[in-house]
């Protein structure tokens, strides 16, 4: 199973070639390892007009056989998930490949037991519970489609989610556990429910053990549930290109879309990906600090790594939990040999005292990785080496939701790496630089916008409900290319760094946020008449939200006006959407035909107001100096 883990500079460059020669044999070589239950007609079928793109067309497979039962034989009392919980004094739970084979398919029973079939859509708002990982693999097993929502997200924005892929139940729990705060994950079921028209079974796994409102006929406890159901449950058989989950995100235009990812093509890259890139060997243990709620802990917390048959460690908590050392104290306690999280995290706890992280030994972690947002240089060094003690590779990972996996990054001990750069496509993945007409730009030391010419297995399929959204979205802005929305360097050696966003999105902690979906939350509050919202660089987050509001009449105290915006975001998005900065304007910077000029925003945001550019073009430039005196 480990044979397509490359070893050397020169297997990495030879791969690279052959995955451009011979694309479907490269892939077709690696899917070979997987257990089919019929091999494919046909490798690859694509075009990026529509788009259409068909990976194994033809055949047949369940990913969670995969993920668990072909390990059974070799590997059923190899640990596979170890589950670490919010408070330290809690006891922490393992289970082996076996253990974790007989949750899953009891949970699946569960759901069967409920009425979910093949094809059906299943919401997951939980917190980082085992019940998480067993909900999302019990999907998979039965062929539901999963759409994991990150439970910081607020009722409104899961019953956004719910509408949009219809789907037929919730998992959820009674509350959650967050550092010091614990919260009523349930009642926001409910209110969320109260417009979700197509759920019709609610499953409610008790974590903090809660009384929390059971609607009859609707609501049940897991814990009741699972009594009586069997420790066995057949795998669905699935077609390749079949929908194996829904996760929603941000993107510049309107609500976020459901980005859709199929069962055999994801599989193939997320394992693929993980064994690469993390150079993971059959005894590590490998941490993904990121929650499920996101495609970092889909890929990298649940599938690469047990579809790889690894040990994969699950943590309920936040790093500064009870204290800054509270990753560090985990590594140690199990011995962590990979450790993979974002610079946020790492930034936050680099303004603590340097003793958090220098009282643990870390002698266990080999390879460090980093993930969601470039990886400034202060950062990188103090990770590499206050945690690597300078001996850990620092793999930093660029890639998206809609690429399902990694997609440029060092292949950990293999391939350099340099800080800050995400260094080097994997195999098989085909980036490129264009310039702002969409040509292809060759040469090196140069600058441009990132797509990716080729497909690969682990790509967006389609948005879900919403074919033409996809197109517009990725496949329209460069004929014949994925555009990702990012731009990005190349340096005189071809070494790829990531700058960031090139279009209205707003990375917040390695989180993405249109900045239209921000402005629409703000907008709902009454005094509001328009708002508009642009990132502005933050020490911790990467990128805060800066807000300029226009009000209908001047408040009376702005503080408090500022805490109800605030206020309104939080109920529509939920509290990781709270703007940083709010100022109240008495206009805005817009061109004759209406158009914001955001530019002029980032600017007074950064705090550089030295140079706005052209303002002659405004419809009213006076505007602009009072929001140039007004800068928070
Ligand atoms: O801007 C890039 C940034 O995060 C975006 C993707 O966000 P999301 O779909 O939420 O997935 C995050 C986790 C994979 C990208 O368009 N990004 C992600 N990783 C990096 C990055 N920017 C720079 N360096 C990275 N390593």
């Amino acid at each position: 199973m480990q044979s397509h883990q490359i070893k050397s500079f020169e297997e990495y460059q030879n791969a690279c070639q052959r995955s451009v020669s011979d694309p479907e044999g490269f892939w077709s070589d690696i899917a070979s390892t997987f257990t089919w239950r019929k091999k494919w007609n046909t490798t690859l079928e694509w075009n990026f007009e529509e788009p259409n793109v068909k990976w194994f067309k033809g055949g047949k497979l369940n990913i969670t056989e995969n993920c668990l039962d072909r390990h059974l034989k070799t590997r059923g009392n190899k640990l596979a998930l170890i589950w670490e919980p919010n408070d330290p004094k809690e006891r922490f739970v393992r289970y082996t490949y076996r253990e974790l084979y007989e949750k899953v398919c009891q949970f699946a029973n569960v759901l069967k037991k409920n009425g979910v079939q093949k094809g059906d859509r299943v919401c997951i708002y939980m917190p980082m519970i085992p019940e998480l990982a067993f909900a999302v693999l019990a999907c998979a097993r039965i062929g539901a489609v999963h759409s994991v929502i990150f439970a910081g997200f607020s009722a409104v924005s899961m019953s956004d989610r719910i509408n949009d892929a219809g789907a037929k139940m919730v998992l959820t729990s009674d509350g959650l556990n967050r550092g010091a705060k614990q919260i009523p994950v349930k009642r926001v079921v409910d209110e969320a429910l109260e417009s979700c028209p197509s759920v019709e079974k609610v499953i409610v796994v008790e974590r903090l053990g809660w009384a929390v409102n059971m609607v009859e006929g609707r609501d049940v406890w897991f814990h009741d549930e699972v009594k009586d159901v069997a420790k066995d449950c057949p795998a669905e058989e699935m077609d390749a290109e079949d929908m194996l989950f829904i996760l929603y995100t941000s993107g510049s235009t309107g609500k976020p879309k459901g980005v859709v990812h199929t069962c055999g093509g994801y599989m193939v890259y997320a394992q693929y990906s993980f064994m690469n890139v993390f150079q993971y060997q059959e005894s590590d243990v490998f941490w993904c600090t990121a929650d499920i709620g996101w495609v970092t802990g889909h890929t990298y917390l649940l599938y690469g790594p047990l579809l790889s048959g690894a040990t994969t460690l699950m943590f309920e908590g936040v790093p500064t939990y009870p204290d800054n050392g509270r990753f560090w104290q985990v590594c140690d306690k199990f011995g962590v040999n990979i450790f993979y999280t974002a610079p946020t995290a790492i930034r936050s706890l680099m303004g603590g005292d340097i003793d958090d992280v220098l009282s643990y030994s870390l002698d266990s972690l080999k390879v460090l990785g980093s993930v969601g947002e470039p990886i400034n240089e202060e950062a990188w060094h103090w990770y590499h080496t206050h945690v690597g003690k300078e001996r850990c590779p620092v793999v930093d990972t660029w890639w998206q939701t809609e690429t399902g996996g990694i997609m440029i990054s060092s292949l950990a001990n293999v391939t350099p790496t340099k800080p800050a750069h995400a260094a080097f496509p994997l195999p098989g993945i085909q980036p490129i630089l264009v310039d702002a007409e969409g040509n292809e730009i060759t040469d090196n030391e140069v600058e441009g916008y990132l797509c990716v010419k080729f497909p690969w297995p682990g790509m967006i399929r389609t948005t879900y409900g919403d074919h033409e959204r996809c197109r517009l979205s990725y496949f329209s802005t460069y004929k014949g290319l994925y555009f990702t929305g990012d731009g990005a360097k190349r340096d005189e050696n071809g070494w790829y760094r990531i700058i960031g966003r090139v279009d209205d999105v707003i990375n917040v902690s390695g989180h993405r946020f249109g900045t239209a979906e921000i402005e629409e939350a703000i907008n709902h509050n009454e005094h509001v008449v328009e708002s508009a919202v642009v990132g502005f660089p933050h020490d911790v987050k990467g990128q805060g939200i800066y807000a300029f509001v226009i009000c209908k009449d001047k408040p009376e105290r702005e503080d408090y006006l500022r805490a109800e915006i605030i206020e309104t975001v939080v109920e529509k998005i939920g509290k990781i959407a709270k703007p940083d900065k709010i100022q109240i304007v008495s206009g805005l910077p817009k061109t004759r035909s209406g158009k914001i000029m955001r530019r002029i925003l980032r600017k007074v945001a950064e705090g550089d107001t030295s140079n706005l550019g052209d303002t002659s073009t405004l419809l009213d430039p006076d505007v602009v100096d009072e929001i140039k005196a007004g800068a928070l």
